[in-house]
């Protein structure tokens, strides 16, 4: 892949947990990988007043990589020489200027710019109203780009206001509006499964799949994120983005090619066809609940409302999935972290065993398992040795780490940082893309805080969440499934 030769990364809102956490690991592992440009640099913009060496030391802890990478020490020294810092408001253009200025500096010459605006979604407006303005994001032989990070928006409106407003400085070509479950193997993987087989296409629809399930659990509370969460809750969360880009892949229909606007294309047609949840609706097609002792964290009112845990029923009306129920879950404080795609297939339409009395023949299982132990399983129905035809359930399984090693899989962050250096958007979310999700949601929202909403149910912490949501299965003769 051919990446142009200067670059130089800067990352808006450098001192916050993310360009640590993430961003810094990403690039790093890039630059082992000898995946970086020669004549890269990254520059740290915030507030904070920060020399080079205090930022570089602030994001130093990934100096030990993962546990089954060798050792690199060395290797550091030399990638942090990289690094640079730089403080400055966010509202102020004549603090742009200088920060331009700054940036030429280092890069003499004609380079290309990635922007990462890792700030508080309130701060997206101004810095790429100042990016324009000082001509920042002009693509004068060599290129511009953005990358968004989440939550955009807060609803259909504010995301169109937010898409409009970007689209005055930026063409949608510069914006690379990130969901970090796309950067996840496992889930660029759906499309690889489904797409580079034959023998599943051909019965991924109604006449063969009774439900899909998708879960997104994690045993974290809300910890220190209280204030955002508790504005955001697990909708706008969790389900507006990672999960309903989950559900596109895995019920898309196969895009011509492997561009990004094939794909973009095939996921907005599949968002469009997703029946919506009217207010009315809202109380059976969804379940919403906290934790118990979500009210006492700190910075969490007493009275909250906000759910920490939902699930959802959703109808998609078209040839291939009419009938068929999606169920989604996501919940914190859950009894382990755990993301899968169930596909649950329809029972056999004759069963010629004599089965013992009681026993039923349990309808194939398909589990694709994005994290962790990732991996993919099969159940099927196989004969117990020296019986007369008694059967049980057993797994087929695929593991990453078998198949591939205990490395193989990289962080999200760099599969994303690298393609939008390498001006891939195919995993990144486009504007008509974004305002689908938001208008899928957005009614939800809506149901939830009018007089047809469900009851805010409680779940203990360490369980699966509330009993509300086993009898919302249980309701139309199913269970959630679990590898
Ligand atoms: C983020 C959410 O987008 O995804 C967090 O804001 C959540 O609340 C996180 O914890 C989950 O990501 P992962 O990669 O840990 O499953």
């Amino acid at each position: 892949m051919q990446i142009g030769e200067s670059t130089t990364v800067v990352i808006f809102g450098a001192s916050g947990d993310l360009t640590s956490r993430k961003l810094i690991p990403a690039l790093y592992s890039l630059y082992r990988k000898n995946r970086l440009p020669g004549n890269f640099r990254i520059v740290g913009y915030s507030r904070s007043s920060l020399t080079d060496e205090e930022f570089r030391d602030r994001v130093q802890a990934v100096e030990n990589g993962r546990d089954c990478e060798p050792s690199h020490a060395g290797q550091w020294t030399e990638f942090s020489q990289m690094i640079h810092y730089h403080s400055g408001s966010f509202t102020d253009e004549g603090g742009f200027k200088a920060f331009d200025e700054r940036l030429k500096g280092y890069e003499k010459g004609n380079t290309n710019r990635l922007y990462y605006l890792a700030t508080p979604p309130q701060l997206f407006t101004s810095i790429v109203g100042n990016l324009g303005r000082t001509g920042m994001v002009r693509e004068d032989g060599s290129w511009r780009r953005v990358v968004i990070e989440k939550p955009f928006g807060r609803d259909l409106q504010s995301a169109h206001e937010l898409n409009h407003t970007l689209h005055h400085d930026l063409d949608e070509g510069q914006i690379y509006r990130i969901d970090h479950y796309l950067g996840k193997e496992t889930v660029q993987n759906v499309m690889v499964f489904r797409f580079a087989n034959a023998i599943f296409e051909p019965i991924w629809n109604r006449n063969y799949i009774d439900n899909v399930q998708i879960t997104v659990a994690e045993q974290l509370d809300v910890g220190h994120r209280a204030g955002y969460f508790d504005q955001s809750g697990v909708l706008r969360d969790m389900f507006q983005n990672h999960m309903i880009q989950m559900l596109a892949l895995v019920a898309m229909e196969p895009p011509s090619s492997f561009e990004a606007d094939a794909i973009r294309n095939e996921k907005v047609k599949l968002f469009s066809a997703i029946r919506p949840i009217s207010d009315e609706m809202v109380s059976q097609e969804t379940v919403r609940a906290q934790y118990e002792g979500y009210r006492k964290a700190e910075g969490i009112p007493a009275d909250s409302e906000t759910a920490t845990y939902a699930a959802l029923r959703l109808h998609i009306d078209n040839w291939r999935w009419k009938g068929v129920p999606f169920y989604l879950r996501s919940g914190k404080a859950l009894q382990k972290k755990t993301s899968e795609i169930i596909i649950q297939f329809r029972e056999p339409p004759h069963v010629m065993f004599p089965l013992p009395q009681g026993y039923t023949i349990t309808s194939n299982m398909l589990a694709l398992r994005v994290q962790p132990d990732e991996g993919i399983h099969l159940r099927f129905e196989a004969k117990v040795p020296d019986t007369a035809a008694d059967m049980r359930s057993v797994n087929m399984d695929f593991r990453y780490a078998d198949s591939f090693g205990g490395c193989s899989i990289p962080e999200a962050y760099e599969r994303l940082l690298y393609d939008a250096l390498n001006g891939d958007a195919s995993l990144f979310t486009r504007s008509d893309g974004i305002e689908k999700e938001w208008q899928f949601i957005d009614p939800i929202i809506r149901g939830w805080e009018s007089k047809h909403a469900p009851k805010l149910a409680t779940y203990k912490r360490g369980t699966w969440g509330p009993k509300e949501a086993d009898k919302f299965l249980a309701r139309d003769g199913r269970q959630w499934l679990t590898v």
